[in-house]
């Protein structure tokens, strides 16, 4: 167990492919989401991706407690997803804010899918296949944006809406990172 260093942006690997797992139910695996969910829980994330502690493999985690960086939102079973496919059931589209551990401080307006069907593996190789809508559906296509090496400023539309959270929410408590 152990908190893992965070890439910020600009390192290149958080714009590569993540490479798929292979293998699951392994040793090595169960000890990288272990070293994951400490990470997240260290830094108050809503998620983790593993190229963002260096590791090019589609693994994702998010969920499991309440976030103080999104004291608002619905709480997300902890879910460990591995080699995800996204599939949106409709054009509908909403804004809203989101922050990322490898763009610390900072806040931007993105807009995504309302409702969606993801499904993968989790780390014994059972199937994941889930119908989600609003924060849920948000915070899976955000770790499952980095698998594909984005990162969500690269999906703002309006660039006025990015900022230093301490400049967008004056005077509001929000976790810097
Ligand atoms: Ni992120």
């Amino acid at each position: 167990m152990a908190v893992l260093p965070i890439l910020k942006m600009g390192a290149p690997l958080l714009l590569q492919i993540a490479q798929p797992v292979q293998q699951f139910d392994t040793p090595e695996l169960h000890t990288l989401v272990a070293d994951m969910l400490d990470t997240m829980k260290a830094h108050n994330g809503a998620g983790l991706a593993a190229p963002q502690i260096g590791i090019s493999l589609q693994l994702v985690i998010f969920g499991g407690f309440k976030s103080p960086r999104y004291p608002d939102a619905e709480e997300i079973p902890f879910t460990v997803l591995l080699n995800p496919t996204l599939l949106p059931l409709n054009d509908n589209t909403n804004n809203g804010w989101e922050g990322c551990l490898s763009v610390p401080g900072m806040r931007g307006l993105v807009p995504r899918y309302t409702q969606l069907r993801y499904q993968g593996f989790d780390q014994y190789g059972r199937v994941i296949d889930r119908t989600v809508s609003d924060f849920h559906a948000r915070v899976v296509q955000h770790e499952v944006d980095h698998l594909d090496g984005i990162l969500y400023p690269m999906r703002i539309k309006d660039m006025r809406q990015f900022g230093f959270i301490e400049s967008l929410f004056p005077g509001q408590q929000i976790s810097d990172d």
